[in-house]
């Protein structure tokens, strides 16, 4: 989704705001932009359609001079990806400067007043609605540049996180969020602004994340400044950085994507770590023995998410019914929202998000918070919106996750939901001690199961060449392999743009197997335990229909390996941790045949890293 990144301080800030856009580029863009003040207090907007470096080409032999500026990457919501629609957005005076990331939803009440009012505008976007608006009202009521934002977002329904500056005015950047991140860097003697942390790491660790609603008022040489909306100072609560440079760049591989793949075993270690003690035979789990009483009164689990995140959350859902036998519903979050849905005081609702801003997933948890549920996260990134709109909960430790496609954040989830399961099964008494420690001490060896799956990497990298001619792809798998297919599914259509379907396997026969013939590809995850013998007859029953397999076995299997065309062997473990170790090979596949097909991997078209506009 749209990109924001600001400067204000004692360097030229094109060059950093440049850098900030290229850190930004994973979360997805069509067009971008950049507004300066140089010396001279002239303010020079330049934006362009396509990437980050269309802009830099584009701004070339233009005059980037200045110590302040803002820049954005935008992903088009109103209006197409053209030159005119990408941020920042002139006011009518050309005297100030906008960058908007989220959606005015009233933009055209405004835009109607605004025109009656002979306001004129280039564009198709409500973020130049917004901005004529500020000016509009700075003008008709002689109110400096603070006010006229406050009194205009008072008008605003919708979300955004919003960056304004003005010419004339060089030592001045007013910045606001409602329902879209926005984090303040504290520099020395300089300040950053950006819709998360990434442009900011290599500057800086002392960062203020706003609140909904806030105001951050950003002067040269002063302390930035938070208000409300209504003008009511906050004390703004200086955080430190956990993240580090390093975990921005891509490391030797040829795209996020893939370093993220070969980062799992260490995640899984990262997200254990703590939690799960050196015998493996304890789990400790913060979040669920500060919240005991309440799991132990649930009535039931809630699950909400989109995407990846909802696909481990399906898996989560089939532990903690099997393991701590609290009955358990899984939700799109975009569903669940809007669907009036019944909530109990004695239910939990756990939210699973690796950005912890996707939108509909925090208008849910908002919607079940205000039905008195009990709000429980998984997120990766620390001090998202959902991690801080939650009751309790328990990070995925998964460092950033820059890739489109998400990767080690699925499997750090799964950890998460299974160190969970484990926690809340032991504190209600109903997990038996040998399943406790069996799982504990299995899910201990996953990450070198992991390792020594990743050493697959050739083998798929070579047979994955194979398949780039097909059109459509199945994936099939039973029980907690069911998930984990719709996840090699969702992997293989978001990044090769190859239609692919995930189905529970038995599912074959009420309609999909039609689609069987010779060209057809069919993933199987037909790992040991569960209900191999079952999915070794959905298997014949494709064979039959001539249709290629491609099965997921354990290793030492033979009779798949005899049955299907194409056989990828992952170790034996744990039937409910099998996808942990057999997601490897399905995001190898799908990263491989993308290859191939020279997709942009780490940002596919149409896509956006998190998703901050419903
Ligand atoms: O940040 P979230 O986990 O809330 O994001 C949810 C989905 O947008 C995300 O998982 C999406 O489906 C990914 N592109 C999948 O790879």
């Amino acid at each position: 989704m749209c990109g924001i990144v600001g400067y204000l301080g004692n360097k030229e800030a094109y060059p950093i705001l440049i850098k900030g856009l290229h850190r930004l580029e994973y979360r997805g863009y069509d067009s971008a932009g950049v507004a300066l003040i140089n010396k001279n207090n002239d303010l020079n907007v330049y934006k362009t359609r396509g990437k980050v470096a269309d802009l830099e080409a584009f701004a070339e032999s233009k005059d980037t001079s200045g110590s302040i500026g803002i820049a954005h990457t935008r992903w088009a919501t109103h209006g197409e990806p053209n030159n005119v629609n990408a941020h920042p957005h002139y006011s009518q005076s050309e005297t100030l400067a906008l960058i908007h990331n989220g959606i005015i939803e009233n933009y055209s009440v405004l835009k109607k007043e605004l025109l009656s009012k002979n306001y004129t505008f280039s564009s198709r976007t409500d973020t130049e609605v917004l901005i004529q608006l500020i000016e509009y009202i700075k003008e008709s009521n002689h109110v400096d540049l603070v006010t006229a934002v406050q009194l205009a977002l008072g008008q605003v329904v919708g979300a955004y996180a919003i960056a304004v500056v003005e010419k004339g005015n060089p030592d001045l950047i007013i910045a606001a969020r409602k329902s879209s991140p926005l984090v303040v860097g504290i520099g020395d003697g300089e300040y950053f602004l950006a819709s998360d942390a990434s442009p900011i790491i290599e500057y800086t660790d002392k960062v203020i994340y706003l609140d909904d609603e806030e105001i951050a008022i950003i002067r040269r040489h002063e302390e930035p400044k938070i208000t409300s909306i209504e003008n009511v100072e906050k004390t703004p609560q200086i955080q430190q950085l956990s993240m580090n440079l390093s975990q921005l760049e891509k490391g030797g591989y040829p795209h996020f994507m893939l370093k993220e793949i070969f980062e799992q075993p260490r995640t899984i270690r990262d997200c254990m770590s703590g939690r799960v003690n050196v015998e493996g035979t304890h789990v400790v789990l913060s979040g669920i023995l500060d919240n005991k009483e309440k799991f132990l009164k649930a009535g039931r689990i809630i699950i909400c998410a989109c995407g990846t995140s909802w696909h481990a959350g399906l898996i989560g859902m089939y532990m903690l019914e099997e393991y701590c036998r609290i009955p358990v519903v899984i939700e799109y979050s975009s569903e669940f929202r809007y669907r009036n849905p019944v909530i109990y005081p004695d239910d939990i609702v756990i939210a699973i998000s690796q950005s912890g801003e996707t939108a509909d997933t925090l208008a849910a948890v908002e919607l079940a918070k205000s039905r008195g549920a009990f709000i429980y996260g998984i997120c990766n990134v620390v001090g998202s919106s959902i991690s801080r709109a939650t009751h309790g909960g328990s990070y995925t430790h998964a460092g950033p996750e820059i890739g489109v496609a998400s990767t080690k954040a699925f499997t750090a989830q799964v950890s998460v939901l299974t160190l969970m399961t484990l926690a809340i099964g032991k504190v209600k008494g109903v997990i038996s001690e040998e399943n406790y420690l069996r799982i504990t001490k299995e899910l201990q060896s996953v990450p070198a199961k992991m390792e020594k799956t990743l050493l697959l990497n050739d083998q798929i990298k070579e047979f994955s060449k194979i398949f780039t001619y097909a059109k459509n792809f199945i994936y099939l798998g039973r029980g907690y392999n069911y998930p984990l297919a719709l996840e090699g599914a969702l992997k293989l259509k978001e990044i090769s743009y190859i239609h692919a379907e995930g189905y529970p396997a038995a599912e074959m026969k009420h309609g999909p197997i039609a689609l069987i013939d010779t060209e057809m590809p069919v993933v199987v995850i037909a790992t040991k335990k569960g209900m191999y013998e079952k999915v070794v007859s959905n298997i014949q029953e494709i064979k039959a229909r001539k249709g290629k397999v491609i099965a997921i076995v354990t290793e030492g299997d033979e009779i798949v390996k005899e049955i299907s065309d194409y056989c990828i062997e992952v170790p034996l473990t744990e039937e409910c941790l099998v996808p942990l170790v057999a997601a490897i090979p399905l995001q190898l596949l799908a990263y491989y045949i993308a290859v191939t097909k020279g997709r942009d991997v780490d940002q596919p078209r149409n896509l956006a890293k998190s998703v901050t506009v419903e």
